[in-house]
């Protein structure tokens, strides 16, 4: 049995933080320096790499780290999670979304239904209507065939996906791979859905309604707006329509679609990309051949997470080194910055993932804990970012540890040389450059020119943005944060604090207010 303990009572944690900090700028300047680049690297799926030479630890930090893990039971707890044990304690849920891109341990039987043949059935089930669209069995009232899929759903029911489409899609285009385009409507802000309305060819458009549970007032709202759209344009919404939701929640007794799909509560809506939230719209937009190797690429990076030795697993050492900076060095946010245009909406699906999921104050037995938890999480595609915000992360009085993503090769090719290097070059060269750069500073007699380094990062290498790498990155995330929430000792599957809000904006629709509240809904003319 595993052992719930909080991070302030392992001794392993006790000693690392009466430990000498690594030096940064010691540790990265001249051969020791090239040396850790070399060395200080973990293979991942997909063909990517996680190099974290400019962090700052060293061997020492990091056998303690090594110990901390042991202790912590990080590998006893994931054994835990995926053969099903009720995780997510809040909720008093299994957490199998792991289980969606393939089998890591013993048969789930839950509710009496082995929830591997339930994932893979949703898949197949998917897979068939996705052909058939494709090949034209399934058409417009017209009998012409689909050409745009627009996803209506929000949070865990949008970004993911939204994410992963923006991610393939030049690399589905150059391959010849994208079957069709995909859009997404998600804000409740009527321009969200009219901007998108505008720009769409109704007649020839599926509407993928995603929610899990099925009362989420954005989504239902939007889904009449598009419906709404549709009947004023003399279009059947039924003909136009598919649900993907859980089996218990109202849509799912809807006839009102052409197909429900199904996922189910054990799945946390920020981790629904690799369920049929993501399946449907990735499948339709890429084809299932395409989905089956990001799948693989994120199971791949599942099994990797197995791995006892956090030197030899990725999404456990990038766990353990957040930790450090969290509660030892006292680093409030983390910055992911993917040199990869593609990779824009990346740090806006993290960001939900990783706040959502350990933005707590209480453990896993809603007792308050005494430590800090998750960082904020925040970021833009490279070079943006640089002519950005980088001067705060460069000399700002706050350290922002930094997770760099970049690739060797561009998804599209499309490159030009412009005195002696391509844009792919520079890309590439800018991320090297700032690296270091944080990493060992630049000294200057004047103050306003001085660097002083000592800024940690680490970089996921891969050759290319593909299917596979994406599911990896995806995987690599989820289980980073899976295994910060077990050494937190915190509950990373619910999620009590975004409830309020949706509670108070009820009460001010039914003019049910009165103080601050009465006052803002009158400002803003409710
Ligand atoms: O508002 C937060 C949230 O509960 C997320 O956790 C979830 O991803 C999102 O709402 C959407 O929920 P649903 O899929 O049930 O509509």
């Amino acid at each position: 049995m595993v052992n719930w303990q909080n991070l302030d009572k392992l001794a392993s944690f006790k000693e690392l933080a009466v430990t000498k900090p690594a030096c940064l700028v010691k540790e990265m300047t001249g051969e020791n320096g090239a040396k850790r680049v070399r060395e200080y690297s973990v293979k991942m799926a997909g063909g990517l790499v996680y190099n974290y030479a400019a962090k700052a630890v060293n061997d020492e930090i990091l056998g303690i780290l090594g110990k901390l893990a042991e202790e912590a039971q990080l590998t006893e707890k994931y054994e835990e999670l995926y053969n099903g044990a009720v995780i997510n304690t809040g909720e008093k849920r299994l957490v199998l979304h792991q289980l969606c891109r393939g089998q890591l341990g013993k048969d789930v039987i839950a509710d009496g239904v082995n929830k591997s043949e339930f994932y893979n059935d949703q898949l197949k089930k998917i897979n068939e209507f996705v052909e058939k669209v494709h090949n034209g069995e399934i058409v417009n009232e017209k009998g012409e065939k689909f050409t745009t899929a627009v996803q209506i759903g929000i949070g865990g029911s949008d970004l993911g996906p939204r994410a992963i489409y923006i991610a393939l899609e030049n690399w589905a285009r150059k391959n010849g791979k994208l079957k069709m385009e995909a859009k997404f409507i998600s804000n409740v802000d009527p321009d969200d859905a009219a901007a998108v309305l505008n720009a769409t060819d109704l007649e020839h458009a599926i509407f993928v309604l995603v929610s899990k549970s099925g009362v989420t007032l954005e989504t239902l709202t939007n889904e009449m707006f598009v419906k709404n759209a549709l009947e004023k344009a003399g279009l059947d919404p039924s003909k136009h329509f598919v649900a993907v939701t859980s089996e218990t929640s109202p849509l799912a007794k809807n006839e009102g679609y052409m197909a429900a799909f199904f996922m189910d509560d054990y799945i946390g809506g920020r981790y629904s990309s690799t369920s049929a939230v993501g399946g449907c719209i990735l499948s339709l937009a890429f084809g299932p051949e395409v989905f089956a190797c990001f799948l693989k690429g994120a199971h791949e990076m599942d099994k990797m997470a197995k791995e006892k030795d956090p030197l030899r697993n990725a999404s456990m050492l990038d766990a353990l080194i957040g930790v450090y900076e969290r509660n030892v060095l006292g680093y409030e946010s983390t910055a992911v910055l993917p040199y990869a245009q593609a990779l824009a909406r990346f740090p806006a699906h993290l960001q939900q993932l990783d706040m959502e999921s350990n933005g707590k104050s209480v453990n896993r037995f809603g007792e308050a804990v005494d430590y800090v938890t998750g960082p904020v999480i925040f970021g833009e595609p490279g070079t943006n970012g640089q002519h950005s915000f980088y001067q705060l992360l460069h000399q700002g009085k706050t350290v922002i540890p930094m997770q760099f993503i970049g690739f060797r090769k561009s998804q599209l090719e499309t490159d030009i040389e412009i005195e002696g290097s391509t844009s792919q070059a520079k890309l590439c060269a800018n991320v090297a450059a700032q690296i270091v750069g944080f990493a060992c500073g630049k000294a200057d007699e004047n103050p306003n020119k001085r660097f002083d380094g000592g800024r940690p990062s680490s970089i996921i290498v891969g050759d290319e943005l593909t299917p596979a790498a994406v599911g990896a990155l995806l995987a690599h995330f989820e289980n980073k944060v899976m295994f910060q929430g077990f050494l937190w000792n915190v509950n990373s599957f619910d999620q009590e604090g975004v409830q309020l809000g949706k509670v108070l904006a009820k009460r001010v629709l039914a003019h049910d207010t009165d103080g601050a509240l009465k006052e803002y809904s009158d400002l803003l003319n409710i």
